[in-house]
C-alpha cells in the first residue's frame, strides 16, 4: 500500500506524467518507473532511465528498438505545456534529463514566503503506531528508547499530513511474573496500600523477587497464588498489581516528559478478556487453524516454520496470544488502515508470524491495509559492543539523559554562549541540544542497522547533528530578526513580487532543495525511514550555508546606507520555516537563540 499524493510534490507529478506517457507509448509493459533526482546538475534536476529496461523488454518480445528511440517516443507523449518543466533532454543512450523551469521555482518560493509551508495532501488514514512499549518492573532500556524516538517521529509525520493517529504504548503489564512481584511487594513494602512505595531501583526489585522465586519454595507457592488471585480480580491483589505498574510508569513518564513524548497505555493487560474471547472465536470460526500438541494449543500460520503458542499447557496465555488479540482488536474494532509496530529487529520473526496468522484468519487485507514491522538495530557502545555502563549494567535512561544535559551545558559554555544569552534562553538551548542530539543521532542513522551511541559524535557542531542544525536554524532566524525589516514589510514585498528574482546559482540550488520538502515527506511516508528526512534537512542547511557565503542578504558599502536584498530575506525566512517543519516531525525543539 503506497501513499497517494494529490499533486503536491514535483517528483510525484513527474512520476505521474512519465507513467502516463510510457503507458501511452508502450502499453501493457508493466515495468516499474525509474525516475529520480540527479546528483549532477549537468544532467538536469531529475532523470528518467526507464527507456533502457523498456528497450530490453521489447527486445525479449522480438521488437528491436534502441533505448534512445524508446526515450524519444516517451518524450513525444509527454504534454508540452507543463508549468514546472523547462525542457527534457533525451540522450542517445536513452537517458531523459529533466530540467525544472526557473520561473516556476521563483513563483513557488514566493508563495511559500507569503502563504507559509504547505505539506503534501494525501488521502487521510486511520493509523495506529505501537511504540516504546517497555515492560513493567523491568526498566526501560536503550532499545525502548530507540522505539520511543522513532515511533514518536513517525506519529509526528503522520499527524503533520493530517492522519488520524493512535499512539499506543503496548506495555508488558501482564503475565505470570506479576505473581512474584506482588508477593515480594507485600514483604518489602507492607504499607503499599497507604502510600506509593518508592521503589527507586525497579530493576533490583525485580531481581530480588526473581531470586526468591527461584530459591524459596514457600515464596514460589505464594507467587503462584498471587497469579491466580490476580486473574480472578481479587481486589487487594489488583491494587498491588496497580501499585507496581504505577511506580514503573511514573519513572517512564519522566523520560517521556523530557523527550516531549505523548503516548497512551493500551498494554497487554488490556487484552485479558479479549484473549479468552480470541480462543473462543478461533475455535468457532477457524477451527482448522489450531491444533493441540502436548497439551498446548498451537497454530502454524502460512509460510511460517515456527508455531505460535496460543494457550500453554497450564492454560495460561503467552506473548503470542496477547499480540494476536491486539491485532484482531486493532483491525476489527479500532478499524485502522495502518497498524505499525516500532519494535527491535530481533522480534521480526514473532511479528511476521502474528501478521501471517492475522491474514490467515482474514482480519485484514494486504491490498487495503498496511500492517508493518518497523524494525531497528541495536544500540552499541563506542567499543561496538552492546551498550552498557562501565560496570556492565544496563544503562538507566534517566542517567543517560542527565549526562546529555551535562554535556550540552558544557558545549554551550565552550562556545561562550553564557555571555550573550539570558538564563532562560540558555536553559532552553541546553535542553534542545541535550534531548535533540540524542533523538537526532538515532533518527539520522539508517534504522535497520545497529548504531553506536556517542555523545562526542552527537554533539559535534560540524557534522550531521542536531547541534549543527540548531545553530544553523538560530543563525537564519537572526538574519531576519536583525535586518531591521519588519514581517509586514517583508510580506508586502513578497505580495508585490509573485516571482522572486532568484538569479544566483546558489539561490536557485537552495530554492530547489526547499521545494523538495514534499518529495521528502512522501518518500518517508512510504519508507518510514527517518534518516531520509535528516539527510534532507542537513543538506538544506548546507546549501543555505553556501548561499549565505556567496550572496549578500544585507550589503554594506562604506559610506552608503546598507542595501537589503528582500528576495534573499524571503529565502532565509522560507528556509527557517522548512527547517522548523522538519524539526517538528523529528521531535526537535527549535530555539530562536543558540
Ligand atoms: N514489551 C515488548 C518488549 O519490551 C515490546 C512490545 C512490542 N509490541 C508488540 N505489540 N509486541 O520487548
Amino acid at each position: 500500500v503506497t501513499v497517494e499524493d494529490f499533486g503536491s510534490s514535483i517528483l510525484g507529478r513527474l512520476q505521474k506524467l512519465f507513467k502516463t506517457a510510457i503507458a501511452d507509448a508502450f502499453p501493457g509493459l508493466d515495468l516499474p518507473l525509474l525516475l529520480a533526482e540527479t546528483p549532477n546538475p549537468q544532467f538536469g534536476d531529475y532523470q528518467c532511465t526507464s527507456a533502457m529496461p523498456i528497450a530490453a523488454k521489447l527486445k525479449s518480445t522480438g521488437v528491436n528498438k534502441k533505448p534512445g528511440d524508446v526515450a524519444k517516443e516517451i518524450e513525444a507523449k509527454l504534454p508540452t505545456n507543463v508549468d514546472f518543466i523547462e525542457k527534457v533532454n533525451v540522450l542517445p543512450a536513452g537517458f531523459m534529463n529533466i530540467f525544472l523551469n526557473k520561473d516556476y521555482i521563483c513563483k513557488q518560493i514566493s508563495q511559500l514566503a507569503s502563504k507559509g509551508i504547505t505539506l503534501p495532501k494525501v488521502a487521510k488514514k486511520r493509523v495506529l503506531v505501537d511504540f516504546s512499549s517497555p515492560n513493567i518492573a523491568k526498566e526501560m532500556h536503550v532499545g525502548h528508547l530507540r522505539s520511543t524516538i522513532i515511533g514518536d517521529s513517525i506519529c509526528r509525520l503522520f499527524e503533520a499530513v493530517g492522519f488520524d493517529v493512535l499512539r499506543v504504548n503496548h506495555i508488558g503489564d501482564w503475565g505470570t511474573q506479576f505473581g512474584m512481584l506482588i508477593a515480594h511487594l507485600y514483604d518489602r513494602f507492607p504499607d503499599f496500600l497507604k502510600k506509593l512505595p518508592d521503589i527507586a531501583d525497579l530493576q533490583a526489585f525485580y531481581k530480588e523477587s526473581k531470586k526468591r522465586f527461584d530459591e524459596d519454595e514457600v515464596f514460589k507457592k505464594r507467587a503462584y497464588e498471587c497469579v491466580v488471585k490476580l486473574q480472578s480480580h481479587e481486589e487487594e491483589i489488583v491494587k498491588a498489581w496497580n501499585t507496581i505498574c504505577d511506580v514503573s510508569k511514573k519513572y517512564n513518564q519522566i523520560v517521556y516528559d523530557h523527550l516531549d513524548i505523548k503516548i497512551k497505555d493500551v498494554g497487554e493487560s488490556f487484552y485479558q478478556d479479549k484473549m479468552v474471547e480470541l480462543i473462543k472465536w478461533i475455535k468457532e470460526n477457524k477451527p482448522d487453524m489450531i491444533r493441540e500438541e502436548e497439551g498446548r494449543l498451537i497454530m502454524f500460520p502460512s509460510e511460517c516454520t515456527v508455531p505460535l503458542t496460543v494457550v500453554k499447557s497450564d492454560g495460561g496465555f503467552t506473548y503470542d496470544t496477547s499480540d494476536l488479540a491486539a491485532l484482531k482488536y486493532r483491525m476489527l474494532e479500532e478499524k485502522v488502515d495502518w497498524n505499525i509496530y516500532v519494535v527491535d529487529a530481533g522480534q521480526n520473526l514473532h511479528l511476521e508470524s502474528i501478521y501471517a496468522a492475522g491474514r490467515d484468519l482474514e482480519w485484514y487485507d494486504i491490498n487495503i491495509h498496511r500492517v508493518e514491522h518497523v524494525g531497528f538495530g541495536l544500540v552499541l557502545g563506542e567499543d561496538r559492543k552492546k551498550f552498557k555502563t562501565r560496570s556492565g549494567e544496563t544503562v538507566r535512561l534517566l542517567d543517560l539523559l542527565s549526562e546529555g544535559v551535562k554535556r550540552a551545558t558544557e558545549k554551550l559554555k565552550e562556545k561562550g554562549r553564557e555571555a550573550v544569552m539570558t538564563e532562560e534562553e540558555l536553559a532552553a538551548a541546553r535542553d534542545a541540544v541535550a534531548f535533540g542530539c540524542v533523538k537526532y543521532a538515532d533518527l539520522s542513522h539508517t534504522r535497520t542497522q545497529d548504531y553506536v551511541f556517542s555523545f562526542d559524535r552527537m554533539l559535534d557542531d560540524r557534522g550531521n547533528t542536531a547541534v549543527y542544525l540548531l545553530y544553523a536554524y538560530a543563525r537564519i532566524r537572526s538574519i531576519v530578526r536583525t535586518s531591521g525589516i519588519t514581517d509586514a514589510q517583508l510580506a508586502e514585498y513578497v505580495s508585490k513580487n509573485p516571482i522572486l528574482p532568484l538569479n544566483h546559482p546558489a539561490e536557485l540550488k537552495l530554492a530547489k532543495q526547499l521545494l523538495k520538502l514534499s518529495d521528502c515527506i512522501l518518500q518517508v511516508l512510504d519508507s518510514l525511514m527517518l534518516h531520509q528526512m535528516c539527510d534532507y534537512v542537513y543538506q538544506l542547511a548546507t546549501l543555505f550555508h553556501d548561499f549565505y557565503n556567496e550572496c549578500y542578504v544585507i550589503e554594506k558599502k562604506d559610506g552608503e546606507p546598507p542595501v537589503v536584498h528582500f528576495h534573499r530575506l524571503a529565502l532565509c525566512e522560507v528556509t527557517a520555516n522548512v527547517i522548523s517543519t522538519c524539526f517538528k516531525i523529528l521531535g526537535i525543539r527549535e530555539v530562536p537563540k543558540m
